[in-house]
């Protein structure tokens, strides 16, 4: 019996003193099935029968004794980083939410444009946004000293008098008909340079979709009915299209054209300048004079092209009035497009 309590005093002191390891260790040395208190308790057979109440309590209170510290572990190490027993972090906390993004209007609109003009067949093409005159200007009807330039205020690179900010995405176009390979059917999206004093309606650079499609017997009324197709498909059914005659140095005959006014439903407004139209691209047949430029035999091919703003087309879209808006990455304006499509 006296050795009974001997063992438990000791035994005590050492599970008093335990913290050379985590939770699990502990209870496998001490409360396991081959564990030390198991060990102990077999000891009982031992204990003369006069004994074996007050063993049986002592050896009873142990039991407890040792589970509470087990326990007492135990809430420790919960509370403790995962291979850092002292650590405060509690790595089983669900994480704090981070708000999730959402894409830039001007994107989601670029993105639906796309996709209208690629169930026609026409694919994605892609050029450089530092471009040489030719690419720029000469190749497309618009040779040096041309009035027209002063249509596009350009800036120009001064390292090299050649190289200037595209001013369109049409020097993709003039790069897709150098390579040769016939009919063309593209649409070219990217971001264009323009050197304008930023208001409202105009900035220092904004975003374009250029089409160009160039095969046998390409007429105007396959640009029309190309067009029509994208305002259905991009405003709704609704809207009216006009097309008015206007002047491009590469495209012969050019012209604009018009949506009917989407705030208004035509009647007249601000938006509308109380016409009941608004302007939403540039279009025409390709110039003979350019198709020679870039290689391709103007008595044998035709084709038609046309240019938007997708700004333009996205302030339309969402009734947004000032066009810094796109480039001011101020959270309250682009959280609204979170659910956009
Ligand atoms: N390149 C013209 C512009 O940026 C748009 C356009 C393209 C007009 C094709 C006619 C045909 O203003």
């Amino acid at each position: 019996m006296e050795q009974l309590l001997n063992q438990i005093t000791a035994l005590k002191e050492e599970i008093t003193a335990f913290n050379g390891g985590d939770a699990e260790t502990f209870r496998i040395k001490y409360l396991g099935t081959k564990g030390l208190v198991k060990t102990i308790m077999g000891e009982m057979k031992n204990v003369a029968p006069e004994n074996k109440k007050e063993a049986g309590q002592l050896l009873n209170e142990f039991k407890l004794f040792t589970e509470a510290k087990y326990s007492e572990l135990n809430e420790a190490s919960s509370k403790s980083e995962i291979g850092n027993p002292k650590s405060e972090i509690d790595l089983t906390l669900p994480g704090d939410n981070l708000p999730l993004g959402s894409r830039h209007p001007i994107s989601l609109v670029k993105n639906r444009i796309i996709s209208i003009f690629q169930r026609l067949g026409f694919a994605v093409a892609e050029g450089p946004e530092i471009e040489d005159d030719f690419h720029n200007f000469s190749a497309l009807n618009l040779p040096e000293n041309h009035p027209a330039r002063d249509m596009q205020d350009t800036f120009y690179i001064s390292q090299n008098p050649d190289w200037l900010l595209r001013t369109h995405t049409s020097s993709v176009q003039v790069r897709e008909m150098q390579k040769g390979k016939l009919p063309i059917r593209i649409i070219c999206p990217g971001r264009v340079y323009r050197n304008e004093t930023i208001s409202a309606r105009a900035h220092c650079f904004f975003h374009q979709v250029e089409g160009l499609y160039i095969a046998d017997n390409v007429s105007f009324a396959d640009l029309k009915q190309t067009l029509y197709f994208f305002v259905q498909e991009m405003f709704g059914a609704d809207v009216k299209v006009r097309f008015r005659p206007s002047y491009f140095p590469f495209t012969e005959p050019s012209a604009e054209m018009d949506i009917s006014c989407l705030i208004c439903g035509g009647t007249g407004c601000n938006v509308c300048k109380h016409t009941g139209w608004v302007e939403i691209l540039g279009c025409g047949m390709v110039h003979p004079n350019v198709l020679d430029n870039c290689g391709i035999d103007s008595n044998k091919y035709t084709g038609f092209a046309f240019g938007m703003g997708i700004e333009r087309i996205t302030m339309l879209k969402y009734q947004i009035k000032d066009l810094r808006l796109f480039s001011e990455n101020d959270l309250r304006f682009l959280k609204q497009f979170t659910s956009a499509v």
